[in-house]
């Protein structure tokens, strides 16, 4: 659920239809227009933009004003309909809102009993209210505003349109709230990305500052009303192609491009024969530990990197989901280091665990794939580490894994031409399936379950190799694939073992494995995703591309879409 606002010489209708398009991916359950002619003109539809665009178009230009608000929902209160999108219109008051008001039920009740009538099944919905009955009771749309955002409980990102006012107003806390000047409109959005096509310089908002953005100008105040001069930077243009062909999608596309991408990461970072990195050395000489915190298939990798910190650097690692992070309530002190792992930087659960850890001296790295986002960016690997604190890492070993970083991309390429089309083909006629794997993929089977789950609605759960002789090997029966994570390493016959439970009650297993493994599982399984011999680096990365195609082969095959699978946003900015 993200916003975007602007004020315009030319309509704004068309502007704000294309940040939609940019923000979809934060969520697509319904979408809306609101612009400002004579009063609030409100448009929204559900499902994704390209309905609205429609019921916009359809209307042949008739909805026209240079000011405007938008916003992409992802549902937390209420169900997606066209009455629970947003913008919400109360009275003189549309509101674009990102955050959830947590106190929402004793603020509606109050309202409700003063004679206010609710339209909408929203904790939103409150905001328009309050800003209303504090409008008329004499305030001027600032410090309503103010005074209205001071009663909510929870973070928030809030854009502000009113009838018979040019100028947007927003407001944020812990959320954030970005705004840009431009040649030819001002705008404010939840992202910076979106406004990148029309603002040349940004800045972002600070916690409760309150923003007036006007055609001519843009002004900013503080919580005691204070106007301040805000620095602006310039915006970062997306270097990234939008383009989704030649594929057919863009998590196809996203598949292909990663030895891209960690071919140019990995350059980054390697300088003939070391690794550098532009980070305190001195924060790693004496760390006996590292927290690792994460979402999502960011979790998964912090599982992965486990092993490898273990292994090479000889730290201990300790894992948390970041929604379960504060609720470990252990003592943390500046010498515990904490590692948050996000793609986007922006997912409000590992941020709001962030914070946490830093509101109590912890010392943060963040590792994220976007420069300037809501977390700090300082990150690093594991063979760094090793060697900033000179661990008993032989000459030898450090040079076969720094061979072995070398060739992760080519590693990464290979795993793009496995064939995956007969596994697939199988798999879709089922409705449960089993993962499992071991040491690192334990990690892969994991991020493979999620991906099988999000994309092709299958139930599929991912578990250790072992531990499914402790309960899930119950669910074994001819109706349920297990899928085994199973190289020809060193916990090869461990895994072989957990195959031959499988097979002995009738399962029906698939592997994942090399040329070796597969010599000795042919008898045992149904199918054979075959893949490259790699070293221990490589090895997760090949895994999960393979898993990562089967999973998008099912929802292709099942006709589903893989870019937008249904009830997720790519980008979840709320707790
Ligand atoms: C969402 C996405 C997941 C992603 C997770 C964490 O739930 O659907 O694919 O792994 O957020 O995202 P992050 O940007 O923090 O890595």
């Amino acid at each position: 659920r993200d916003g975007t606002g602007v004020v315009s010489s030319c309509q704004a209708v068309p502007l704000l239809l294309c940040g939609l398009r940019q923000l979809e991916y934060r969520g697509y359950d319904s979408c809306g227009i609101a612009v400002l002619d004579r009063d609030i003109q409100v448009r929204r539809s559900c499902g994704k933009v390209a309905t609205l665009s429609e019921l916009v178009s359809s209307e042949g230009g008739a909805l026209r004003g240079n000011v405007g608000i938008a916003h992409t929902r992802w549902a937390t209160h209420g169900v997606p309909k066209v009455e629970n999108a947003h913008p919400i219109c109360v009275g003189k008051v549309a509101v674009v809102h990102n955050g959830v008001v947590e106190n929402y039920p004793s603020i509606r009740e109050r309202l409700e009993g003063s004679g206010s009538r609710f339209s909408t099944d929203t904790d939103t919905e409150v905001i328009p209210h309050l800003v209303e009955s504090l409008l008329q009771a004499g305030l001027s749309p600032r410090h309503a505003v103010r005074k209205a955002l001071e009663e909510i409980e929870g973070n928030f990102a809030v854009i502000f349109m009113l009838a018979g006012y040019n100028s947007l107003l927003a407001t944020c806390r812990m959320l954030p709230i970005v705004v840009g000047q431009g040649p030819y409109a001002n705008l404010v959005s939840s992202d910076e990305y979106v406004l990148s096509k029309y603002a040349q310089r940004i800045c972002y908002l600070k916690d409760n500052h309150i923003a007036e953005i006007s055609l001519n100008d843009v002004k900013i105040y503080n919580e005691s009303d204070e106007a301040l001069n805000y620095e602006t930077i310039l915006i970062r243009t997306p270097n990234t192609n939008t383009d989704k062909a030649p594929y057919d999608h863009f998590m196809l596309k996203e598949i292909h491009e990663q030895p891209g991408v960690i071919r140019n990461t990995i350059n980054q970072f390697i300088s003939c024969e070391s690794v550098e990195f532009a980070c305190d050395a001195n924060l790693f000489k004496s760390l006996t530990h590292l927290t690792i915190v994460g979402s999502g298939s960011s979790y998964m990798a912090g599982l992965i990197a486990k092993y490898w910190l273990e292994s090479i650097a000889n730290i201990r690692v300790l894992l948390s989901i970041a929604s379960e992070f504060r609720y470990h309530r252990m003592q943390i002190s500046e010498n515990d280091v904490f590692l948050f792992i996000s793609q986007s930087g922006e997912t409000a659960d590992t941020l709001a665990a962030l914070r946490h850890a830093k509101r109590q001296n912890g010392t943060v790295i963040s590792l994220t794939n976007v420069p300037r986002n809501s977390m700090e960016n300082i990150s690093d690997i594991a063979l760094k580490i090793s060697q900033d604190r000179k661990c008993v890492v032989a000459q030898s070993t450090y040079k076969q894994l720094f061979e072995a970083l070398q060739c992760m991309a080519q590693h990464a390429s290979e795993a793009l031409v496995t064939s995956i089309e007969p596994v697939a083909d199988l798999i879709l006629h089922y409705n449960r399936v089993i993962i499992m794997g071991r040491g690192t993929c334990y990690g892969v089977a994991l991020e493979a379950a999620l991906k099988i789950r999000e994309l092709s609605y299958i139930h599929t759960i991912g578990i250790a190799s072992g531990e499914l002789k402790h309960g899930s090997i119950a669910l074994v029966d001819e109706s349920l694939p297990v899928v085994a994570i199973a190289p020809y390493n060193e916990t090869f016959t461990k895994n072989l073992v957990s195959i031959q439970e499988v097979s002995a009650r009738k399962g029906m297993v698939v592997a994942f494995t090399d040329g070796k493994g597969a010599r000795k599982l042919k008898h045992l399984c149904k199918a054979i995703v075959e893949l490259p011999e790699t070293n221990a680096f490589s090895l997760p990365i090949v895994y999960t591309i393979a898993a990562q195609l089967l999973a998008y082969r099912i929802a292709v095959k099942k006709g589903l879409d893989a870019d937008q699978p249904r009830n997720l946003a790519k980008s979840v900015t709320v707790e």
